[in-house]
């Protein structure tokens, strides 16, 4: 199953240059040592009704990036613009505290782990229909009511909304975390890693149950993964980071075919291929994972790419739109000729 490329429409989020670092302490006082660039300089976008998969090794941002978007955490610096329901724009990442609540119901969550982002002590009908409760529905008939609509949306029965999630597979817990994210009808939802801790099979009941709530529903997707096989049926695009950085986004079909960002060709040579004639040798790339806390100078992959040369070493490459809706970040992207994993 192929996703049609999204053509460009309403953004529903805008984000410019967010960064977020964590100051590292050491020491009796608690100095500041230094800092942890875990988003460094992140813009990218999402239209309505699509989905964006953002892909990259463990470590390289992607849950801070999601936490600053849903402003769990405080982002350092960028804005990170939201068209709200009423048709206003909001700058989240700087939006006053108690301005955040109302913003809360239209940006939604949900977790890679189902197991510890379920109290084990609350019943289902208190997990799905705690946010109902938060946000103002004291009519315990009717949270009731829209708990059971949300378990039948979500492929479980109603019957079962008085018991723990212990008594659930993890495959249903996730369904559970998905319920509760739907509770207040949000317009975007984050999915950080939501189905890297299920079995294949699972994997792909909840992702066709995702694309099937985003099409009933009209959601907005930003699915975090890191491994690109999971993503490359149900995104319209992709941005692939590294080290605090977005390297690469494209349309899916695009990224797949004919990546131009020498870290993505290393990615995608891991991808499993059904096409012999696409079937090429793993990249296996030399070094590390450079430290966040430490980055290399110029281009972060520099140390671990097979094609730098001496200017990657001193200068950062700059985003560039390569073709519509292909933006790459690598001094060499218009002159590569990257493999790629499918045929166009
Ligand atoms: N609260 C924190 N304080 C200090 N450093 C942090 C904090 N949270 C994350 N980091 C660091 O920021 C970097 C990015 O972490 P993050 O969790 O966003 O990565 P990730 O891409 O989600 O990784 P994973 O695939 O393992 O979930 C890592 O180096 C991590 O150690
Ligand atoms: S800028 Fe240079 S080091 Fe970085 S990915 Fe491109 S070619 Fe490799
Ligand atoms: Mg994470």
């Amino acid at each position: 199953m192929e996703r049609a490329v999204t053509q460009p429409n309403q953004i529903l989020l805008d984000v410019k240059n967010l960064r977020k670092f964590f100051p590292i302490r050491r020491g009796i006082l608690q100095k500041v040592v230094g800092h942890v660039r875990a988003v460094d300089d992140v813009t990218f976008y999402i239209n309505q009704g699509e989905t964006l998969s953002l892909v990259g090794e463990s470590g390289c941002g992607k849950t801070t990036t999601s936490r600053c978007i849903l402003r769990a955490l405080d982002p350092s610096e960028g804005t990170v613009m939201f068209y709200t329901e009423a048709g206003t724009t909001l700058d989240v990442a700087r939006l006053p505290k108690t301005q955040l609540q109302p913003l809360r119901r239209q940006m939604q969550m949900i977790f890679q782990d189902p197991f510890s982002s379920l109290n084990p002590r609350m019943t289902l009908l208190d997990i799905v229909g705690e946010p109902l409760l938060v946000h103002g529905e004291k009519d315990s008939n009717k949270r009731t009511e829209r708990v059971a609509e949300l378990l039948k949306m979500v492929g479980l029965r109603p019957e079962y909304m008085r018991r723990y999630p212990h008594a659930f597979s993890v495959g249903q817990r996730q369904r559970i975390g998905i319920a509760r994210a739907l509770a207040l009808n949000p317009r975007l939802v984050v999915a950080d890693e939501p189905v890297s801790a299920l079995d294949v099979s699972v994997q792909a009941q909840i992702l066709n149950l995702m694309l099937e709530l985003q099409e009933k529903l009209g959601l907005t997707y930003l699915f975090v993964a890191h491994d690109l096989s999971v993503v490359k049926h149900i995104s319209d695009r992709v941005a692939v980071m590294y080290v605090g950085r977005i390297v690469e986004t494209a349309p899916t079909k695009e990224l797949f075919y004919q990546p131009r960002h020498p870290y993505t060709e290393a990615l995608m040579s891991a991808v499993p291929k059904p096409d012999p004639r696409l079937r090429s040798k793993r990249i296996i790339l030399q070094g590390d994972v450079a430290d966040p806390a430490n980055p290399p100078s110029g281009c972060y992959f520099h140390p671990r790419c097979a094609y730098a040369m001496d200017i990657c070493k001193e200068k950062t490459p700059v985003q560039e739109e390569i073709t519509p809706q292909h933006y790459v970040s690598c001094h060499r992207a218009k002159e590569l000729t990257l493999r790629g994993v499918v045929e166009k």
